[in-house]
């Protein structure tokens, strides 16, 4: 409790000492020009922003203080842009998103305990040190970064998850038959207690939201064996040595307790030939896996993120060789390559028709089928080289298509937006979530909605083309009402009317995941630790496989992957019946 004080203490110093020239409205005054400029400290000073203002949420209303746990989100007042109402529930997939927070400030922490820093990155000095200043104040370092207080500061990264672990352990006494996976579940308003089942799944769980978690539980646990590792080796930090060693063993058994299950719940069987179930329903949750009959139903073999979980099942469950190729074999059909014309009215910013760009076709080319790439080393090029190709290759298209047609964001599946209440006295009412929106000609299924951009639709970008997603995601946080108290807003319409007024850690998090390059390196350590068969490690066989997979599709040279990412043709207009924040 005294750290908590303490680092509150810290940061409010942090945020006073800056407060001449920031303002939660930041956006508008960014130079985009200077974003792009490896010469220049405009990025640096954005993603510092970006820290500062993402952090009451990741550190404050996005995480139930008690329990340890994510909460989904948080409804904002229209007027204030302050939290009117907490979400009462959340997910496996958001537990991911925090866990691979927490991971990326114990791996800094321990960087300043004289860890080894991060090996990537090298060809832009601007951005590893723009990174640095995005994890200062989202992590809540002290500003005169000493080792000491880092290392205090930590503290709270560490206790964070402890107190997480407890609460996973208490559901999973409760509810043994999930396996260690997380169904949705409920989070008591008094952030005391524990979590609990949430109607409709009661006793049911998703493949897809759990492949995000266990690689978050991955990621955490390699950070906290990095910060114990750096911790024993600085004179004076046993005791912290001691608290990351005992939390990267819990994490590491949580995940391999998970794997241990992974087949009872999910798999179908060599029979199957390879089918993974999207949902499996549970018949008594309250025995263990193996001791309740349990029912499958929907296929997760999309080539998207619902693939971090075919992974949990090749790599970590001790299938054999044939079974392991069949999940491979089962995904093909999914797996495509699209030829996209590039506008000619992109001349002008340096590509243009009739340059081709072989794109992956999605499911809507929503940006958030690409979370893949958050947590497992997909766009790490001297690891996959044809798998990072093919995933620039698609924000090479994503943005071509909203500047060619003057649509002034990207597009990903979000929270709807919401007509401005009559009142202020009154909430907000909030006509749903929006799951078909992208782009047709890229899609395999068709689009419903073009009207409303997010800034997490240059979540992906941000880990293909950093400095290019900075511009298009600060362009949509310029917007009216995009930029509050709890930072970046979840979405807004093109013609300026109406906001999603939520914060989600779906679309705040997701980004600055992306800005900060994910876990993938984190997660690679692991799995390059693990042995596969013939003398090859578990990352080994992550190389081949990916690569292997997307040659067939792709070839190696993936024509237009290095063509430039066009920027911003068309703002979002301001209208009169819609305001900022009045607290911004
Ligand atoms: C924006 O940044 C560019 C590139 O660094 C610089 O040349 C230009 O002068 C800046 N514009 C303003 C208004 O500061
Ligand atoms: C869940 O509880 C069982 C029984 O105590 C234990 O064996 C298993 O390791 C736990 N799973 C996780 C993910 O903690
Ligand atoms: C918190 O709320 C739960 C119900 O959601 C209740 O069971 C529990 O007693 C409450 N705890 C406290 C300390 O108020
Ligand atoms: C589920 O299993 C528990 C523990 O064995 C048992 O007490 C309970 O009656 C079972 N529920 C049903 C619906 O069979
Ligand atoms: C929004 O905030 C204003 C100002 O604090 C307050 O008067 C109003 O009641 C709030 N509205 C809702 C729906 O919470
Ligand atoms: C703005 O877009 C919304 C849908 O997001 C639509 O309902 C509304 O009619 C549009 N308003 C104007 C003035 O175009």
């Amino acid at each position: 409790m005294g750290l908590k004080h303490a680092l509150a203490g810290l940061a409010c110093a942090a945020a006073s000492a800056t407060a001449a020239w920031s303002t939660c409205r930041w956006a508008p005054a960014v130079n985009a020009s200077a974003l792009l400029d490896p010469g220049s400290p405009e990025l640096g000073r954005v993603f510092g922003l970006v820290g500062e203002f993402e952090a009451p949420f990741v550190r404050g209303v996005g995480v139930s203080s008690g329990l340890g746990v994510t909460r989904d989100g948080a409804v904002l007042n229209y007027t204030t842009g302050t939290a009117a109402q907490l979400h009462d529930f959340s997910a496996a997939s958001k537990e991911g998103f925090h866990l691979a927070l927490a991971a990326r400030c114990i791996a800094d922490a321990a960087e300043a305990l004289g860890g080894r820093p991060r090996a990537s990155a090298a060809s832009d000095p601007g951005l590893q040190l723009a990174r640095k200043e995005l994890l200062r104040a989202l992590c809540g370092w002290p500003s005169s970064g000493s080792r000491r207080r880092t290392a205090q500061a930590a503290g709270y990264w560490v206790a964070t998850l402890g107190a997480k672990l407890d609460s996973f352990a208490r559901f999973n006494s409760s509810f043994p038959g999930f396996g260690g996976y997380l169904p949705w579940f409920s989070v008591p308003a008094n952030n005391s207690g524990s979590m609990g089942l949430l109607q409709g799944w009661e006793n049911r769980v998703p493949a897809l939201d759990n492949g995000e978690l266990f690689w978050g539980v991955v990621a955490a646990g390699q950070a906290a064996r990095r910060l114990a590792g750096a911790a024993s080796e600085a004179p004076g930090f046993e005791s912290a040595a001691t608290e990351a060693e005992s939390l990267a063993a819990r994490l590491e058994a949580v995940w391999s307790a998970m794997a241990a299950t992974a087949r009872t719940l999910f798999w179908g069987g060599a029979e199957s030939r390879g089918a993974v179930f999207a949902v499996t329903t549970i018949a008594n949750v309250s025995l263990p896996p193996g001791q309740s009959p349990v029912s499958g139903s929907g296929r997760l073999d999309d080539p998207y993120e619902g693939e971090l979980f075919t992974w949990v099942l090749d790599l970590l469950t001790g299938l054999d060789a044939a079974e392991r190729e069949d999940l491979w074999l089962a995904k093909r059909p999914q797996l495509a390559a699209v030829p996209y014309r590039m506008p000619s009215q992109l001349a002008a910013q340096g590509a243009a028709a009739p340059d081709t760009v072989s794109v992956q076709r999605g499911f809507w080319f929503s940006a958030h089928e690409q979370m893949k790439g958050l947590y497992l080393p997909y766009t790490d090029a001297s690891l996959v080289p044809t798998s990072a190709k093919v995933l620039r290759a698609c924000e090479v298209a994503r943005a071509a298509d909203s500047a060619a047609r003057r649509v002034p964001g990207l597009f990903a599946s979000v929270t709807d937006v919401a007509a401005v209440p009559p009142s202020d006295l009154l909430p907000p009412v909030i006509p749903g979530y929006i799951s078909a929106a992208g782009i047709a000609a890229l899609a395999s299924q068709p689009i419903q909605r073009r009207d409303v951009v997010t800034p997490y639709g240059a979540m992906a970008m941000a880990l293909v083309a950093p400095r290019e997603a900075a511009v298009w995601y600060v362009h949509t946080l310029a917007a009216t009402a995009m930029q509050g108290p709890l930072g970046s807003t979840a979405a807004c319409n093109v013609n300026g009317t109406e906001i999603a007024p939520v914060a989600t850690w779906d679309s705040k998090s997701s980004t600055v995941l992306g800005f900060l390059g994910g876990v993938g390196d984190l997660t690679g350590e692991a799995l390059a630790a693990l042995p596969d068969t013939g003398g090859a490690t578990k990352l080994d066989r992550f190389r081949a496989v990916t690569e292997r997979e997307m040659q067939r599709v792709f070839g190696t040279t993936v024509p237009g992957s290095d063509l430039p990412i066009a920027l911003p043709t068309a703002a979002v207009p301001r209208t009169e019946g819609l305001r900022d924040f009045v607290t911004c």
